[in-house]
């Protein structure tokens, strides 16, 4: 199963990618979830990455491209893989069209997850996360049990830098700017499928999952 989530920031895409990987165990590529990871070790590619993210600006073509390019090389993609939050742009949808090419591989699904603007600043000004095990929660949506705590590790929960409603605000900029053009990319070539995003997680997930053995 080779899948994009496509969606607008805090439209459930980690989530949703979450669910996946248990159910098929096949591995989640987190562009965000990377490059955070890179921020967190001071790399080169953070200290560069750190910027255009705490500006809600997308990270540029080739920092991203490269490290996709790296990931779907390793073992583990070879039963397949649900890229989240890439590719972003025409040029990152395009290279990665030629490195599946390349590979001999071809996208099975793009699902695109479709959220209210107003539902997607709720969510992310809401959203928490396990600085341990990287488990996420929303104050409203999906609590912990103990306030700041994870329920699966202990683990202390935080908010992410670009997390706050100025930020989000241009994120969804950049999003319907940039973005938003793949969902024509994708019809085009016949793999879209578009999923009510604003139901409840599990409801998205049986959505996704109809989705998925339809092909
Ligand atoms: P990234 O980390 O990818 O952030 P994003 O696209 O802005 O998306 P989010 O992670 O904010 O939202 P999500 O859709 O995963 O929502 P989630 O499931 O957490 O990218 C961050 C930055 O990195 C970018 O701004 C850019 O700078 C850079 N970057 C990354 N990839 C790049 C690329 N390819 N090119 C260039 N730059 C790149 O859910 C959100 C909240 O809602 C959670 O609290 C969750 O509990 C809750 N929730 C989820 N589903 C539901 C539901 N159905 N009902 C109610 N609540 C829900
Ligand atoms: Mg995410």
């Amino acid at each position: 199963m080779k899948l994009i989530l496509l969606g607008p920031p805090g439209a459930g895409k980690g989530t949703q990618a979450k669910m996946l990987t248990d159910r098929f165990t096949i591995p989640q590529i987190s562009t965000g979830d990377i490059l955070r990871a890179a921020v967190k070790e001071s790399t080169p590619m953070g200290i560069k990455a750190k910027t255009f993210m705490d500006g809600g600006a997308l990270v540029p073509d080739e920092v991203v491209v490269g490290i996709v390019k790296e990931r779907l090389q390793k073992d583990d993609c070879q039963r397949g893989f649900i890229l989240d939050g890439f590719p972003r742009t025409v040029a990152q949808a395009d290279a990665l069209k030629s490195t599946l090419g390349g590979l001999g591989k071809e996208l099975d699904a793009v699902v695109s997850l479709e959220v209210d603007t107003e539902a997607l600043v709720e969510r992310l000004t809401g959203r928490r996360t396990c600085k341990d095990c990287g488990r996420g929660y929303h104050v409203k949506f999906d609590p912990p049990r103990a306030g700041g705590i994870c329920d699966a590790c202990g683990g202390k929960l935080f908010q992410r830098d670009d997390d706050n409603e100025a930020t989000i605000r241009k994120r969804l900029d950049v999003y319907g700017q940039q973005t938003m053009p793949l969902i024509a990319y994708y019809r085009n070539d016949g793999v879209l499928a578009e999923v009510d995003g604003m139901q409840p997680m599990d409801v998205v997930q049986q959505r996704i999952v109809s989705v998925l053995q339809a092909k």
